[in-house]
C-alpha cells in the first residue's frame, strides 16, 4: 500500500464525512474503501429518528460496494469528528469490524485511521478484531 493511495482514500474519506447524515449524535464519519483492483467506494454514517437503524460510514462503503458486486478488499481510511472536521482518530465498531471481517482477509486487509493526510495510523483487521467468527467457522 503506498503513500499515493494512503492520501487518496484519506481525501475521499474526508469527502464523504461531508454527506454524513448526523443530526442525533453530530458526529460526522466518513469511509473510503479500496477494492483489489483499485477501485474507491466511499460512504458515511446514516442516522435515523429511531437511533438504532443507523448504518455507520464504514458500512455503508461495504454495502455499497457489495451492491456494486465487489467481494475482494484491500484497505478502509476512517475519519470521524463533530462540526465536520476530523479530530481524534476514529477506529470502527465492532459491528463493522465483524462486517469486514466477512469480506476481507484479516491477515492483509488494513484500516487506516486518519485526521488528515500526514496524521493517520495503519492497522491490520486481525490485530483490531483477534479471535474473530467468519464465514469458515460455518464450515
Ligand atoms: N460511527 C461510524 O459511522 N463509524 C465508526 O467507526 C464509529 C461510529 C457513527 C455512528 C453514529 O452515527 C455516530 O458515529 C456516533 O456513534
Amino acid at each position: 500500500m503506498d503513500g499515493l493511495i494512503v492520501g487518496e482514500l484519506i481525501r475521499q474519506a474526508i469527502e464523504a464525512m461531508g454527506r454524513a447524515y448526523a443530526p442525533y449524535s453530530g458526529f460526522q464519519v466518513g469511509a473510503a474503501l479500496l477494492t483489489e483492483e483499485g477501485k474507491i467506494y466511499q460512504g458515511c454514517n446514516i442516522e435515523n429518528a429511531a437511533y438504532t437503524p443507523t448504518n455507520c460510514a464504514e458500512r455503508t462503503a461495504f454495502f455499497q460496494a457489495v451492491a456494486m458486486g465487489e467481494r475482494r478488499f484491500l484497505a478502509i481510511a476512517v475519519v470521524g469528528g463533530k462540526d465536520g472536521k476530523p479530530t481524534g482518530y476514529t477506529s470502527p465498531c465492532g459491528v463493522c469490524r465483524q462486517v469486514m471481517r466477512e469480506f476481507c482477509d484479516s491477515e492483509t486487509f488494513q484500516v487506516i485511521l486518519a485526521i488528515d493526510e500526514s496524521h493517520w495510523q495503519k492497522y491490520l483487521l486481525k490485530d483490531l478484531f483477534p479471535m474473530s467468527f467468519g464465514p469458515e467457522n460455518l464450515g
